[in-house]
């Protein structure tokens, strides 16, 4: 699974760090921007991630970091077939998974710190889909 990271100036440090917590870890990493501090339009990278994620076929998930990631999860969510979650602790992110399928999963700098951001992210890319079948047809709606 490659995974598509991207994030706002705001994101910017805390995308780093997370790039570089998952490259340790051996996971294929996409890093669509930003690459520094300087002031960028979240919309612009979310749009850029999660077009890729979107006609990956299932063989990519994403990461988006903003502020408070607000911003990222409204504009992910704009693009057909992204479910993005934003979650700021470990069960959302895993419940996301579980029940949602999320393809996206969504935090804030200025809300989660960088141990917390690595719980959050375990969770979401160590849990499957349940395939449960009452979760895949409120998932189905969701594509109609
Ligand atoms: C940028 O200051 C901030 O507005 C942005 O990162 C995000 O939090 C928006 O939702």
């Amino acid at each position: 699974m490659r995974i598509v990271i991207g994030s706002d100036h705001a994101g910017f440090a805390l995308k780093e760090q997370i790039k570089q917590y998952l490259i340790g870890l051996g996971v294929d990493i996409h890093d669509v921007g930003v690459f520094s501090e300087a002031s960028a339009d979240y919309p612009d990278i979310a749009r850029e991630a999660a077009t890729l994620i979107a006609a990956s076929n299932g063989s990519a998930q994403g990461i988006l970091i903003c502020g408070t990631g607000v911003g990222v999860s409204i504009t992910a969510n704009r693009v057909p077939h992204i479910r993005a979650a934003l979650a700021s602790d470990p069960v959302t992110a895993r419940l996301s998974r579980d029940h949602n399928n999320a393809n996206v999963l969504c935090m804030g700098s200025r809300i989660v710190g960088i141990e917390l951001a690595k719980g959050i992210v375990d969770a979401f890319l160590q849990t499957p889909f349940s395939g449960d079948s009452r979760h895949q047809r409120r998932i189905d709606k969701i594509e109609e």
